[in-house]
């Protein structure tokens, strides 16, 4: 990734970690927001999983509900202490700093989430998140992926499509700021053409305000 652009992201993050989880307050998404719960602790159910970009760690508490254990991480010590705070068990969770596009682990981990991650991934980046993980973690490790579907009057709307057809947003932080940031809305149909040389056995569910993706890294 350019590295200009994903240290504009991360530090726009850090930034927003105190504020972070209203996100999730918006009453229009509460109740596809109860089924996705309910699907990503099924789906890694039992598993080993290395979470990446945790934030404030809202999925991680889903994921400690049923997982074996979860490596949570993230690139901002800011998300990372927010989620901390949350006490989850620690028999189970584990907390690391880690960038997403340079993960240093050496564990053993039967599956891979990311919440809210992929959309934030330029599209000339994607392929080469995908092989590392893939190098990383090994053939068969279960990748599960969620991320927002774009609504009229809930998301933000889109700023601009640069050339290579990442959508951006201006977002304006309580302190004033404006952050640009990228964020993309893909259709089911460009998830599944991205993935095809990385990912097999790929379903996706498409609710109104998010989609969710599962697989098996070839
Ligand atoms: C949209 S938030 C998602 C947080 C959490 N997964 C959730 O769904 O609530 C994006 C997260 O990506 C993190 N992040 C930004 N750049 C990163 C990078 N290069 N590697 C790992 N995490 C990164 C931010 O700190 C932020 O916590």
């Amino acid at each position: 990734m350019n590295n200009a652009d994903g240290a504009e992201l991360a530090a726009y993050y850090a930034k927003r970690a105190g504020t972070y989880e209203q996100v999730y307050d918006k009453p229009e998404r509460q109740a596809d927001l109860a089924v996705m719960k309910e699907r990503v602790r099924e789906a890694l159910r039992d598993h080993q999983v290395l979470e990446i970009a945790c934030g404030t760690g809202y999925w991680t508490e889903q994921l400690a509900q049923s997982a074996a254990s979860v490596l949570a991480t993230d690139i901002n010590q800011e998300m990372i202490d927010v989620a901390k705070a949350k006490n989850l068990p620690a028999d189970k969770v584990r907390f690391a700093l880690a960038d997403a596009f340079d993960l240093q682990t050496s564990d053993a981990f039967s599956a891979c989430f990311a919440g809210f991650w992929w959309s934030h991934v330029k599209k000339q980046d994607q392929s080469a998140f995908l092989q590392q993980l893939r190098a990383k973690l090994g053939k068969d490790t279960y990748l599960v992926l969620i991320d927002n579907v774009y609504v009229e009057g809930s998301s933000t709307s889109i700023a601009r499509t640069d050339l290579d057809g990442n959508t951006h947003q201006i977002r304006t932080l309580a302190d004033g700021t404006r952050h640009e940031v990228v964020k993309n809305f893909p259709t089911d149909s460009a998830l599944r053409k991205k993935m095809a040389t990385t990912v097999k056995d790929i379903r996706i569910l498409r609710l109104e305000h998010y989609w969710m993706l599962t697989g098996r890294l070839k």
